[in-house]
């Protein structure tokens, strides 16, 4: 059977998967990502799920063309309510919105432990899924930025700690904050980008941009500003 091709997103986010993990893709629709990680012997099995029923048909498909009915499991369902506490090792939410992913990550709190590696890739939001994670005790333990057919994604690698300590600039960059690469460099500046529009919107609208103004600062000299007082 000929190996499936990732794009360069989703091959970041197999990147993360532990070796021999037993793995939930949560929101998995075509199922190109468990078919890669059981053909390449990543994954010792993949819980592949969906809460339509067309994407899971579609998911279906793929698993027959590719002969993976050995590796991989289909099941519909709403996020994490179709795996049970302890039946996987790692969890993969890719390619919806921040704020979704928590929505997932909040209705299940079994993965509130630090046996469970949660593998995140938001499409949006991901300053507010970042927020979540960090205040309920998730550390982002490791963060990678990929560009993609000229856009930049980013995908978390987290796991229950309990207590975290964090701030402003790990909300905004986590865990790209330092790192040098190119991808993550084009990430940071997507980010104050993005703020630097808000505070644009908020100045025509004569609203008081202070807060937002020390933001954009602390996140412009990477979070030394705080450090050299
Ligand atoms: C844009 S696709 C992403 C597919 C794949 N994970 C990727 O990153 O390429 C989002 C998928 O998530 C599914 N989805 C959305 N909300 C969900 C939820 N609460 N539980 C399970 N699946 C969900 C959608 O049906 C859709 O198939």
């Amino acid at each position: 059977m000929r190996p499936i091709q990732l794009d360069a997103r989703l091959g970041a986010v197999a990147n993360f998967v532990r070796k021999d993990s037993v793995v939930a893709d949560i929101g998995t629709d075509h199922a190109y990502l468990p078919v890669f990680l059981v053909q390449q012997n990543i994954a010792k099995k993949v819980i592949a799920c969906d809460c339509n029923a067309g994407p899971l048909s579609r998911a279906a498909e793929t698993v027959k063309a590719y002969r993976m009915e050995n590796g991989i499991v289909l099941r519909l369902g709403d996020g994490l309510k179709v795996i049970s506490p302890g039946e996987c090792d790692d969890v993969i939410i890719a390619g919806m919105g921040g704020e979704l992913i928590a929505d997932i990550i909040k209705a299940a709190p079994w993965v509130k432990d630090p046996r469970y590696r949660l593998i995140l890739q938001p499409m949006t939001k991901a300053e507010r899924l970042r927020k979540f994670l960090l205040e309920s005790g998730f550390a982002v333990e490791r963060e990678t930025a990929v560009v993609d057919s000229d856009k930049i994604y980013n995908v978390l690698c987290s796991a229950y700690r309990g207590q975290v300590t964090f701030d402003e600039t790990d909300i905004f960059f986590g865990g790209l904050r330092s790192d040098q690469s190119a991808a993550a460099a084009a990430y940071r500046q997507k980010v104050i980008d993005r703020l630097q529009k808000r505070m644009a919107g908020l100045q025509k609208a004569g609203k008081n941009t202070a807060a937002l103004l020390a933001l954009m600062r602390k996140l412009q000299t990477n979070g030394k500003e705080d450090a050299a007082k």
